[in-house]
């Protein structure tokens, strides 16, 4: 079983260039079979989400091809129309985003059917969103079976508000919205900066939807999309996780290939707790050089501070000196990392939805185990941090949606290797000392 050994207590210095945007590549990689000519993605992450969703692309019958390792031709030429069109049952409980094929094929096929999705145990994360919106255009969708299936004889445009800000209900529907017959106004939308980004790659391919990014997208469904090539933007939630892994370690690192707009609730919270964050064109420098403040932060929807940085976030007010209050509003069990950073002694005590943290000086190393994606991250940051040897497990959660996080780890001067055995881990503290 792989795990991360982590000798802390060392700044972070240097540069470090982010990947594409994972939650963005998901919709994009989906999309790309709404038409039967060659679309190709360039900046596609190498992390195992969208490795395991080009496996279940390739699984319903359209060609995929690596150009490179981060760029991608799909081709839906191939995909048999008058099959099931069934995403397997192995590639949904390994990654959420296999849904996203529910829209995409619906859209274009008129059916579909994925295996209900698993992802992340943050939260019960219903679908409930994506089946209004399927209905709404007409569709008829079951469940049964442990699978969605959708079907309709015609897509017709119409009016669809999200009671719940969901941000892939928004890109399930934006795709099946695209090729529907008429006009589809989605209300509520989720904003995020990977929705701007789904919705110009369907552009890209001959979609007409205008306002993504605002809480309100219309749509004019098409008859056909084209090929296309389209470059992925960079990724929010890896530039934020480096930019509070330099403001942890008390670093200076410059986190390259950014938008730094997308980071603006990031940059606004470390300037507030102390850090120093500079902004360029594409990239951003955060620098840290004493003890952090406390602070209070609730996650939303963006704009708002993304839930998807609240626990790298919290890592960083448990060493601050004073009381922090994170609470999380999006999802209802993301503080599942708390456990464990307790065994590095953090002091966070979790009522319902919120996180009280009281700051410490430091962490000690300790044996830890990754609950989930970014929760894993947040434990990297807290070894990186302790000053002496941790070990973490589970860190398949990590590498879903990290690419190369322990080389690029080190190359900002962290001690961090990926190891498999017992034996791998004393050669790695004999080499450390
Ligand atoms: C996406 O998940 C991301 N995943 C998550 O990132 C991210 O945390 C989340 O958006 C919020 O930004 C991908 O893009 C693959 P939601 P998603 O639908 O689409 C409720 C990561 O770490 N809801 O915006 O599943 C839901 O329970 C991952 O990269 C419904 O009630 O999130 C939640 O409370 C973790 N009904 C809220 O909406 C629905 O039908 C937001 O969920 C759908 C969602």
């Amino acid at each position: 079983m792989e795990q991360y050994v982590i000798k802390g207590g060392q700044p972070l210095e240097g540069e470090v260039t982010i990947a594409g945007a994972k939650n963005a590549a998901l919709g994009i990689l989906a999309a790309a079979v709404m038409t039967d000519q060659e679309v190709i993605i360039e900046n596609v992450p190498n992390v195992r989400d969208t490795r395991v969703l080009l496996q279940a692309i390739q699984g319903i019958g359209a060609t995929v091809r690596y150009i490179d390792e981060h760029t991608v031709s799909i081709c839906g030429a191939a995909i048999n129309p008058n099959s099931d069109l069934c995403v397997d049952d192995e590639f949904i409980r390994k990654i959420r985003a296999s849904y996203y094929l529910l829209g995409a094929l619906l859209g274009k096929y008129k059916h579909s059917q994925v295996a209900l999705p698993g992802g992340c145990d943050i939260g019960a994360r219903p679908i409930d969103l994506h089946i209004k919106g399927f209905e709404a255009l007409g569709a008829q969708v079951d469940i049964a079976n442990g699978i969605i299936s959708t079907h309709a004889e015609e897509l017709i445009g119409n009016h669809i508000y999200m009671d719940v800000t969901s941000v892939g209900a928004t890109i399930n529907i934006m795709m099946a919205a695209a090729l529907a017959t008429g006009k589809t106004t989605i209300e509520n939308a989720a904003k995020e900066p990977h929705i701007v980004d789904v919705a110009n790659f369907l552009n890209s391919m001959g979609a007409n939807i205008k306002g993504a990014g605002t809480d309100v997208i219309r749509i004019r469904g098409v008859k056909e999309l084209h090929g296309t090539t389209y470059s992925i933007i960079p990724d929010q939630i890896e530039a934020g996780t480096f930019m509070v892994a330099a403001a942890a370690t008390k670093g200076d690192v410059v986190i390259k290939n950014v938008i730094p707009k997308h980071l603006e609730a990031i940059t606004s919270k470390l300037n507030e707790i102390g850090a120093h964050v500079i902004e360029y064109d594409d990239s951003v420098r955060v620098m840290s050089d004493k003890r952090l403040k406390p602070t209070n932060i609730k996650t939303l929807p963006y704009p708002g501070f993304p839930t998807d940085m609240q626990p790298q976030m919290a890592v960083t007010l448990a060493l601050s000196n004073g009381t922090s209050i994170v609470t999380e509003s999006i999802f209802e069990n993301r503080f599942k990392y708390v456990a464990e950073l307790a065994r590095m002694g953090a002091h966070i005590r979790v009522e319902g939805n919120t996180a009280i943290i009281d700051g410490v000086e430091s962490f000690s190393g300790a044996n830890v185990a990754a609950p989930d994606l970014r929760a894993g991250a947040a434990l990297v940051i807290a070894a990186l941090v302790a000053d002496d040897f941790s070990v973490i497990s589970d860190i398949k959660y990590i590498q879903r949606g990290y690419e190369k996080f322990d080389e690029k780890i080190r190359g900002l001067g962290g001690k961090i290797e990926k190891v498999d055995t017992d034996k791998d881990i004393q050669k790695f503290k004999l080499k450390i000392g």
